[in-house]
């Protein structure tokens, strides 16, 4: 059980955690007769969504198996620690790279942007992803022959993609992720909606990190059609499935002065 139970030489009973939990009032409770807060998991398993961890003032969950916390000056005020116009421009600034150096990254700065995709939301708090880096170009390259291939097999689906690859092929040896130096691949267990919903979500964390560790990625969605279309495509490069879904990283060799425009949307409010 990974929450197991309460340290009550720090608790001060003010059950914050009977309410912070998804179910209020099921795992932990308020004895009547002691009036001390309780945890009892009724030998089932929580989401581990940590709600009742990260919201407990005085830190007295006790849990096992499941990492560790961390905690950063201002953690309670992110309004002044990343404040609306420094994330609106880091999130309007993020663009698509389609050059990319040669030069490798190193692993440790992979790792960061690999840590920051593991704090992606996802639903229920189900952690069914996997994520591989190849840096293998004969791997990829092999990977961006069977997609290539996957692609071109239904006929309305190639009309739109033929154009550009015609194109590309006289500028990349490996057209389908942009003679990137890594690729990085997530793949779910999840072959459902939420799955790709939290793919999704998890690519957009690591795109991010990447963005501000001065890295350019671009979402690969050939691979993923191609992946619905024929699953075994995976097994090249031995990645599992049944969902995949991938992004290019790498030192960008483009530079980005402005941001383009975008067609604001009006929200209706009701
Ligand atoms: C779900 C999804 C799939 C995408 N697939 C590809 C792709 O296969 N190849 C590609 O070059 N760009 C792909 N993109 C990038 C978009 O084409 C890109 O976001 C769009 O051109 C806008 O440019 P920007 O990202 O620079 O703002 C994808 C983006 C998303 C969100």
């Amino acid at each position: 059980m990974p929450i197991v139970g309460i340290d009550y030489e720090k608790c001060n009973g003010c059950g914050v955690c009977l309410t912070a939990c998804p179910l209020p009032g099921y795992f932990y409770s308020r004895d009547v007769e002691s009036n001390k807060v309780i945890y009892d998991s009724h030998g089932k398993k929580c989401l581990i969504c940590g709600q009742c961890i990260s919201q407990c003032p005085e830190d007295a969950i006790l849990y096992e198996g499941i990492g560790d916390t961390f905690t950063f000056d201002r953690i309670q005020d992110i309004k002044s620690y990343s404040p609306y116009d420094k994330i609106f421009n880091t999130l309007a600034a993020l663009r698509s790279t389609r050059r990319y150096k040669k030069e490798k990254v190193p692993q440790d700065i992979l790792e960061k942007v690999i840590r920051a995709m593991s704090y992606a939301t996802t639903g229920i708090n189900m952690r069914a992803e996997t994520f591989t880096i190849i840096s293998n170009q004969e791997t990829l390259n092999t990977l961006s022959d069977a997609i290539l291939e996957e692609l071109k097999k239904e006929e309305s689906q190639w009309r739109m993609f033929r154009r550009q690859f015609s194109l590309m092929n006289a500028i990349y040896e490996i057209p389908v992720f942009y003679d990137a130096p890594h690729v990085i691949f997530i793949s779910s267990q999840l072959n459902m909606i939420m799955g790709g919903f939290n793919v999704g979500n998890i690519i957009t964390y690591g795109r991010l990190a990447a963005q501000s560790l001065g890295l350019g990625t671009c979402w690969n969605g050939w691979t993923q059609i191609a992946n619905n279309s024929n699953p075994k495509i995976r097994r090249v490069a031995k990645l599992k499935g049944p969902l995949l879904i991938a992004f290019t990283i790498g030192y960008p060799d483009v530079k980005f002065y402005r941001v383009p425009p975008r067609s604001e949307k009006v929200a209706r409010f009701i």
